[in-house]
């Protein structure tokens, strides 16, 4: 197992539209493992193999987006291929921070509920549901395959400040 870098924000790889996973075997399993080992370590909800320099539809939901603290101890959701089939007409606005954007919070909106269709590690076909956190953080890492960061989502003024925020962030920790 092994901690990946994953990439700052403007990584160009964060702009790669990422391609399907098709075979589901041992290079995937160790992909998975190391990006679980990833996440964990930067404390994250979330996480898309795109932020780690990969081009390959696969990402990580915590259980805590889905359940908080019931979620503890629980196996991640391993999400490959993901295809939303439903999302709710009602949208919310929330708090969303990104690993790639270490330190940077910014308000989106995003649809309430959601439904995806995916395949876990096994290349089992399975349904993933996700309200408030749950959808936002499904959203959120969906949109990383497909080479998009959350503050296309946001206005031009809220986009310069997050970007301000980032590069001083980004300073502070080189140093
Ligand atoms: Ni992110």
């Amino acid at each position: 197992m092994a901690i990946l870098d994953v990439l700052p924000y403007p990584n160009p790889f964060l702009r790669v539209r990422a391609e399907p996973v098709e075979s589901f075997d041992d290079a995937l399993r160790t992909i998975v493992n190391d990006m679980e080992e990833t996440m964990a370590d930067r404390d994250g909800i979330g996480l898309a193999a795109t932020q780690v320099g990969l081009g390959i539809r696969l990402l990580l939901l915590s259980p805590y987006a889905f359940e908080r603290e019931e979620g503890e101890g629980k196996p991640n959701y391993v999400v490959i291929n993901p295809e939303v089939i439903w999302e709710s007409e009602e949208r919310e606005m929330g708090e969303e921070g990104c690993l790639s954007f270490p330190g940077v919070y910014i308000s989106v909106e995003r649809p309430l509920q959601v439904r995806v269709r995916a395949f876990n590690q096994d290349g089992d076909p399975y349904e993933l549901e996700g309200e408030g956190l749950g959808a936002r953080a499904i959203l959120h890492e969906i949109d990383h395959l497909n080479g998009v960061v959350m503050i296309d989502h946001v206005s031009h003024l809220q986009r310069s400040r997050a970007l301000k925020k980032h590069q001083k962030n980004q300073k502070a920790l080189a140093r």
